[in-house]
């Protein structure tokens, strides 16, 4: 087992990354009461292995079993959530744990961070978008029909528990959708990891396990150094925004047309390819860098053509992203591979461009 840490002063947690952690005890963490929130595909997988031990140590077990899907990544599940917490009369001490992927990690997040204003909060990612990202650096929330993560709280977990045991159920199109993310890494700020991963790529998609391991390890040692750099993303240039490279673009994709018919990081993947068109078309990369990005992402399984939502519904979309500020749309776009900037000057035709070169 591997232990990272992501350091946040008092708020400081361990990522702890391997396998068969699922059983490793929580008592430490825990009091005399928990709620684990998941999902009704997760829970008939690993339910009961996580709360086992902790049925065993005495520990009174709320379980909180949500549908599954982006679709419920709203205010009725969490209303379902803050209504079981209330009626099992959990107080301010009892720990929210999220078992599952990153619509469970967020929803889950967000109920420990408004519950009774604040209670502490665990996770167990249980897909690899969640292990490599959402579970690390404590952006909880959920979506608006106008708009994807439109409503939400930074709070950050007390621990995250990657348990790599669980990819092994994991569909292949999640897996690649996890990828992306990992892709993200490697593009943004960690050139020696894009190549590990362009050598790597075929063991990664053959579940090959030292593999998964080492590029969860990487993403999670690049995520952490963000995140203690920029928390609550509001350094002026740079900092944690450059976490979303590719992501504007995919919220207008994951919006546009209607949430979980595009899995996030399918989204992210086409958005990324948008940004890259983009940042050649500013002349900082070349057309050789854009088929090299495209080529690895397809190697991941990913799409690299966004659909055909028309660019103007696109832009529309991106107006109401988080990125925009005091009216400018700010985007993450690349210098070079391996360093992202975040950007407010590209011209309208220009982003129009990237848009229609990139779709169906
Ligand atoms: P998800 O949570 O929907 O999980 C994907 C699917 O896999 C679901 O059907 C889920 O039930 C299933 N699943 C989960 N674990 C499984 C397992 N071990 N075996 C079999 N099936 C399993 O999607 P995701 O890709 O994990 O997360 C996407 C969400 O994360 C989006 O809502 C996105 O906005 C959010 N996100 C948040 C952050 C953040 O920093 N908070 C970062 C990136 C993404
Ligand atoms: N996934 C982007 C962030 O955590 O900031």
């Amino acid at each position: 087992m591997l232990i990272l840490n992501v350091s946040l002063g008092a708020r400081s947690y361990p990522i702890h990354i391997g396998p068969a952690l699922l059983d490793m005890p929580l008592g430490s963490f825990v009091g005399r009461q928990v709620a684990i929130v998941t999902n009704d595909v997760v829970a008939p997988l690993y339910l009961e292995r996580l709360t086992r031990p902790l049925k065993q140590a005495g520990i009174l077990v709320t379980e909180i079993i949500l549908p599954d899907g982006e679709s419920h990544k709203n205010w009725e599940s969490l209303n379902v959530i803050y209504d079981r917490l209330l009626a099992e009369r959990c107080d301010r001490t009892t720990p929210i744990i999220a078992l599952g992927g990153g619509v469970v990690g967020d929803l889950a997040g967000f109920a420990a961070a408004t519950y009774q204003r604040g209670v502490p909060f665990i996770q167990v990612p249980t897909t690899l978008l969640a292990q490599v990202d959402s579970s690390v650096g404590g952006k909880t929330g959920i979506n608006h029909p106008r708009g994807k993560n439109m409503v939400g709280a930074f709070w950050q977990p007390r621990l995250v528990l990657a348990d790599t045991d669980t990819l092994n159920t994991l569909p292949d199109r999640e897996l690649s959708a996890g990828l992306a993310e990992v892709i993200k890494y490697g593009l943004i700020r960690d050139l020696p990891f894009l190549e590990w991963l362009e050598a790597h790529m075929d063991q990664l998609m053959a579940r090959d396990s030292a593999a998964l391991s080492y590029a969860i390890e990487r993403s999670c040692i690049n995520k952490a150094e963000v995140v203690a750099g920029d928390e609550l993303e509001t350094a002026p240039q740079g900092g944690r925004a450059l976490l979303n490279l590719g992501h504007t673009f995919g919220h207008a994709i994951e919006t546009g047309m209607g949430y979980g018919v595009w899995l996030h990081g399918e989204a992210v993947a086409a958005g990324i390819l948008m940004a890259v068109e983009l940042s050649r078309r500013l002349g900082w990369l070349a057309a050789a860098d854009v088929e090299r990005v495209q080529r690895l992402l397809v190697r991941a399984g990913l799409p690299v053509r966004g659909p055909a939502l028309g660019a103007a519904q696109y832009l529309d979309l991106m107006g109401h992203d988080k990125k925009v500020i005091a009216g400018r749309l700010r985007l993450v776009l690349l210098k070079r591979l391996g360093e992202a900037v975040t950007w407010a000057d590209a011209p309208q035709a220009e982003i129009r461009a990237a848009i229609e070169a990139c779709c169906e």
